[in-house]
């Protein structure tokens, strides 16, 4: 019995170091992040900036990016209730990129360049079906971040603290090296009128210089977009594969049920 004790203890150590160590530099952010729904994320499949598409997710969520050289991107998906009408939400799609920081007090600060942030809101509601696609230049600051193994889920998760110090909702590791778009600018040019168009859910035709597109057309466009990349998605990995919860609660016995309590 005293080998199992002994995998056993080596194990539980193994997993409360993990646990404990929260890292909060810039090599620990790198790869892209998404919230629980796991449906957004940054890179190809969430924003076309050939031609100009914010392509909606299935599910909202939200995903940040960072490289080890100081570059984010940003891809937010929220869905928001209308009190006035519950069968009416409306729908907000966000893309930033550009170049973030790490104050030497741990807080971060993201600032995108300005020209190439896009923003697709729509209020089906009111706005007779035609979603508003405007550009978005939003530096955002958060007061501290951490990185470390998330014990539940058992993969890495990120958590960002907002500037009042209130916790952002977890991000989970989805992919390393990161999926992102070409960390340069992307638009450019800085004439707003072919960026101020806007999108329609039926294809409707052209007025002036707005353009209009179908979401179809949007969708099937990502689809096709989804070219290659470096990005590596993350694999359910060993803290969470069966056999290692097999053995850990074989082995650790009244250890991992008090570990799993704590
Ligand atoms: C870090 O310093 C910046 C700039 O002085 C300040 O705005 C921020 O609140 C500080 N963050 C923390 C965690 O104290
Ligand atoms: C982008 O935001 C920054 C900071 O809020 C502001 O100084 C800048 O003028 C904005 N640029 C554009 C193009 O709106």
């Amino acid at each position: 019995m005293l080998l199992p004790s002994l995998l056993g203890f080596l194990l539980q150590t193994t997993i409360l170091f993990h646990k404990t160590k929260a890292d909060s530099d810039a090599q620990s952010l790198y790869g892209t992040w998404s919230s629980k729904s796991n449906q957004v994320f940054t890179g190809p499949g969430f924003y076309d900036p050939v031609d100009e598409l914010l392509i909606e997710p299935s599910l909202p969520g939200i995903s940040y990016s960072f490289t080890e050289d100081g570059w984010f991107e940003e891809a937010t998906y929220q869905v928001s209730g209308n009190p006035k009408d519950p069968t009416c939400p409306m729908a907000s799609l966000i893309y930033q990129h550009g170049k973030y920081e790490i104050l030497s007090n741990g807080t971060l600060i993201l600032h995108p360049i300005e020209v190439d942030g896009r923003q697709l809101f729509s209020d089906p509601c009111n706005d007779d079906g035609i979603s508003t696609y405007t550009r978005y230049n939003q530096t955002e600051t958060f007061h501290s971040f951490s990185v470390q193994i998330d014990s539940y889920h058992g993969v890495w998760s990120l958590q960002l603290y907002q500037f009042d110090q209130s916790p952002m909702q977890p991000l989970y590791l989805a992919y390393k090296p990161p999926m992102m778009l070409p960390t340069e600018t992307l638009n450019p040019t800085d004439t707003s009128n072919t960026v101020e168009n806007t999108g329609t859910v039926d294809g409707a035709s052209e007025t002036g210089s707005l353009q209009k597109r179908s979401l179809r057309s949007m969708v099937k466009r990502s689809l096709e977009n989804r070219h290659k990349t470096s990005a590596r998605k993350i694999q359910k990995g060993f803290w969470s594969s069966s056999i290692f919860w097999y053995i850990a609660s074989g082995m650790l016995g009244l250890g991992s049920i008090l570990f799993l309590m704590a």
